[in-house]
C-alpha cells in the first residue's frame, strides 16, 4: 500500500519539532550554564546590552537569541532592537527551584556525552558502568533533585504517609538506600534532630560529596557510607527505610527489596519513591512523561545496571512490577501514593506485623 501522503506529511511536521526540540534543548542548556536566562529576565535587553550583563561575546548571544526568539522562548522588539524574556517563562528558566528547567536540559547534554557507550552496549551488549556518569549526578539531574527535596521531600512527598512525620519527630532509626549524594538524607536529618539517618550507596564519589554536605550542613545525627545495598544485613533493625529513585537501577533488584524487609523493624515502614508508569508499554501511550523517561532509562538506569551484573530492569518496571516485586519481597501491605510531582509516585511498604 502507498503511503498516505498526508500521514507522511504530517509525521513530516513532528518529525521537524522533535529536531528543533532536541536543538532548543542544548540551547535551554547554555542559557542556563552561561547565565544567559538570568541576564535576560533583568529586562529586555538589546543583544549588546545581554552580552554585556552576562559577560559574553555579543556575535555568539545574538545567534542565540535567534533561535531563542523564533523557537518562541523569548520576543523581540524590532523598533528598539530588544528581547525580552516573558516573565512566565523566566518562571521555568531561571531560579534555585525544581521548576527550572535549566539543569534538565544540562543533563541531556550530559547524557549525550556518553552516547558511544550506549551505543557500543547495542552492537556488543554490556553496560556503561556508573562512575562514567558522574556527572550526570554531580550535573542536572542532580540539581533538580536537590531543589525537589528542599520543596517538596518533607511535606510533600513524605507528610501523607499516616503517622510518619510524628514517628521521624520523635526519633527513629533511618536508612537511605542508593542515596546518591546525599541531600535528601540531609534535609531530613536537619528537619528531625532527634533521628539518625544512615546513607548508603555503591558510588564512591557520590558518598564523599553526601559527607561534605552533611560536614557542612553540621549533622551529628547523619552517616554515609559506600556498599552494596545487596549485601544489606544491619546490626539492628531499621524503623523507616527510604529509597528514592533508586530501587529500578540496582543489579539485583529482588535481592535488594526482600534486605530491605529483612532489615526492618516489626513495625518499620518502607517508602520507596519511584517513577509512575505502567508496566506494559501500550499503557504508555500517550503519557507525555513516557518518551523521556524511557529516554532516561535507556542512557542511564538499563546500562549502569547491566554494567554491574544486574538484568537492566530500568526506570519503566511500571506500577503493576513494582507492586509484585514488592510483594515477593515480603510487603503484605503496600499502598501507593501520588506525589507533588506527577511523573513520580511513592510505593509505602508494611508487613501484617506492622
Ligand atoms: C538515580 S540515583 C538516585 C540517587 C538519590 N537517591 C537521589 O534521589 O538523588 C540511583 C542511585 O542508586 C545507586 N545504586 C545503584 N546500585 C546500587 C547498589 N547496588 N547499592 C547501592 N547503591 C546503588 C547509584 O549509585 C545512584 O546513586
Amino acid at each position: 500500500m502507498d503511503p498516505d501522503p498526508d500521514r507522511t506529511r504530517a509525521f513530516g511536521e513532528q518529525l521537524l519539532g522533535i529536531l528543533t526540540g532536541g536543538v532548543l534543548t542544548m540551547l535551554i542548556g547554555i542559557g542556563h550554564r552561561t547565565g544567559l536566562f538570568a541576564a535576560a529576565a533583568r529586562g529586555p535587553a538589546t543583544s549588546m546590552e545581554l552580552a554585556e550583563r552576562a559577560e559574553l561575546h555579543e556575535r555568539y548571544v545574538r545567534e542565540w537569541l535567534g533561535a531563542m526568539v523564533t523557537g518562541g522562548i523569548m520576543e523581540y522588539d524590532p523598533a528598539g532592537g530588544r528581547y525580552s524574556l516573558p516573565a512566565e517563562h523566566a518562571a521555568l528558566l531561571t531560579g534555585a527551584t525544581s521548576r527550572n528547567i535549566g539543569p534538565a536540559a544540562s543533563s541531556l547534554r550530559t547524557l549525550g556525552s556518553v552516547l558511544p557507550q550506549v551505543e557500543r552496549c547495542f552492537t556488543d551488549g554490556g553496560g556503561v558502568p556508573i562512575a562514567e556518569y558522574a556527572a550526570v549526578s554531580a550535573g542536572g539531574l542532580g540539581e533538580t533533585w536537590r531543589h525537589i527535596y528542599d520543596e517538596h521531600l518533607v511535606d510533600g512527598f513524605l507528610g501523607p504517609v499516616p503517622g510518619l512525620l510524628e514517628r521521624l519527630r520523635a526519633g527513629v532509626r533511618v536508612l537511605d538506600l542508593g542515596c546518591g549524594t546525599g541531600h535528601a538524607v540531609n534535609v531530613l536529618a536537619r528537619r528531625f534532630p532527634r533521628s539518625t539517618f544512615d546513607g548508603l550507596d555503591i558510588a564512591t564519589d557520590a558518598i564523599a560529596d553526601a559527607e561534605a554536605e552533611r560536614t557542612a550542613f553540621d549533622l551529628p545525627n547523619a552517616a554515609f557510607a559506600v556498599a552494596d545495598a545487596a549485601d544489606l544485613a544491619p546490626d539492628k533493625p531499621y524503623d523507616v527505610i527510604t529509597a528514592f529513585d533508586a530501587i529500578h537501577d540496582q543489579a539485583a533488584p529482588e535481592v535488594v527489596l526482600r534486605r530491605i524487609r529483612d532489615a526492618l523493624a516489626p513495625d518499620g515502614v518502607f517508602v520507596m519513591i519511584d517513577t509512575k508508569f505502567a508496566t506494559r508499554l501500550e499503557d504508555n501511550v500517550g503519557n507525555p512523561y513516557a518518551p523521556l523517561s524511557y529516554g532516561v532509562s535507556l542512557l542511564f538506569c538499563v546500562p549502569t545496571s547491566i554494567a554491574t551484573g544486574g538484568s537492566g530492569l530500568g526506570a519503566m518496571w511500571g506500577q503493576e512490577r513494582a507492586t509484585e516485586m514488592l510483594a515477593d519481597a515480603g510487603f503484605t501491605d503496600v499502598e501507593v501514593f501520588d506525589t507533588p510531582r506527577p511523573q513520580n509516585c511513592m510505593y509505602v511498604c508494611r508487613t501484617e506485623e506492622s
